[in-house]
């Protein structure tokens, strides 16, 4: 998918530069025009020569170099290309750039782009953690810049932690990510995700063992398509899919609250495991053992998350999806939920014990709407949520 493509490699000044020769090598491969520009840092670490040779092109480094300008001014430079990647993106340049500064070739092309930039930070871990360091990538992440990285690991530094810069691959795959069709530009989107937590005192809740492995890989694929993508999501241990603003609540009544925020959107895709119930009056204070013997709970059923947004009125997504986990007759039971959820398609899995999907990477679906059933094989919880993306594009006639 990256055949005939073009990207700017800015290289920075880190001790991973050696990485980028890599990088450019491999994406030669994949047939990809590579054109770089380095800091004049960054030449301390790997020469323009090395760079001009694997990457098949002059080498852009001076801001003032009449030749340069010439030839392909620092504006054609970002122009031509699709994408711009900065590795590696160093503290002080992306400093620089959250400042808005343009005082070398890299900053100037960086801060006249109209462009997507995807950075691969690298540097100490103490300066990766710095206050001021956070600040700058949480600042250029709100301006839709993605960053790949940095991995944990051993640093050339000798410190252990969070600083290592993305291998060549991850960066290809965010690359090919941020490079990838946007059938779904233009639309918004919601997901929610992961178990809720309803708590019966401050220490305990009751839960369920959702993983969220499927709701965060549909709210990724939808980001990914395009689409301005909220996910909603009760507690997980998955990681914060990229391009996805994210809200965090833990109990039903806490994701009804942020949906309800979050209406009108074109698609809603609702896949967290919501709690059933809540305990009617959870303790202030932890309850204790005593002569009483076990506490009773008294529950109290939770809001329905899908069934409210199915029954929006005017507010109501363009498309409603749910999902239906049965461990008995599987779709019979989805069709039953699809009228009274009031949704338009409901992704049916069986979550028997034996299918291993609570928590597995796996998932066998039926999608199940008013005209009939599509079965879809087994597929990775991942293929899962590309093909519905897929089938939402072709539904909304954008594919
Ligand atoms: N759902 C929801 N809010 C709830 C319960 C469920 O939004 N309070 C959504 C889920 O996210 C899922 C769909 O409804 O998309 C079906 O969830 P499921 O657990 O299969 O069904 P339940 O409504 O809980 O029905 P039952 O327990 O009777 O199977």
């Amino acid at each position: 998918m990256l055949e005939g493509r073009n990207i700017l490699l800015i290289i920075g000044a880190g001790i991973a530069a050696y990485k980028s020769l890599e990088l450019i090598r491999r994406l030669r491969e994949r047939g990809v025009g590579v054109r770089c520009a380095m800091t004049d840092g960054a030449t301390h670490f790997i020469t323009p020569l090395s760079v001009a040779a694997i990457s098949e092109h002059k080498v852009y480094q001076d801001l003032f170099s009449l030749t340069d300008e010439s030839e392909m001014g620092h504006i054609r430079l970002s122009r031509e290309s699709d994408l711009i990647v900065v590795a590696p993106a160093t503290a002080d340049l992306m400093a620089r750039m959250a400042a808005g500064m343009a005082d070398d070739l890299a900053a100037t092309v960086l801060l006249a782009t109209d462009k997507r930039v995807l950075l691969a930070p690298t540097m100490n871990v103490m300066m990766w953690n710095h206050a001021a360091t956070q600040a700058n990538v949480a600042l250029l992440r709100q301006r839709g810049i993605v960053t790949v990285g940095p991995g944990s690991g051993d640093l050339a530094c000798g410190e252990v932690g969070s600083g290592r810069m993305a291998e060549p691959p991850e960066i290809i795959a965010a690359i090919e990510y941020m490079l990838a069709p946007r059938p779904l530009e233009g639309a918004s989107a919601l997901v929610t995700s992961g178990p809720t937590y309803e708590p019966i005192d401050p220490v305990r809740f009751i839960g369920n063992r959702s993983s969220g492995k499927q709701g965060h890989a549909i709210a990724a694929a939808l980001a990914r398509a395009g689409a301005r993508t909220t996910l909603v999501a009760g507690p997980t241990h998955e990681p914060d899919p990229a391009g996805v603003a994210l809200v965090r609540i833990e109990t039903a009544n806490e994701m009804l609250a942020a949906v309800e925020r979050l209406l009108p959107v074109d698609i809603a895709v609702c896949a967290a495991a919501v709690a059933d119930w809540r305990v009617a009056a959870p303790a202030n204070n932890k309850l204790k053992k005593g002569r009483n013997g076990a506490p009773t709970l008294s529950l109290v059923e939770n809001p329905d998350i899908l069934a409210t947004i199915g029954r929006a009125g005017a507010r109501r997504p363009r498309l409603v999806v749910g999902f239906a986990a049965e461990t008995e007759n599987v779709v019979a039971n989805a069709r039953a939920k699809l009228t009274k959820k009031g949704c338009d398609w409901v992704l049916a899995n069986d979550v028997s014990p034996a299918q291993g999907t609570f928590g597995g990477d796996r998932n066998t679906i039926h999608l199940v709407h008013a005209d009939g059933v599509e079965d879809w094989p087994t597929l990775t919880k991942a293929e899962v949520a590309a093909r519905l993306v897929e089938r939402v594009g072709r539904h909304l006639g954008r594919a």
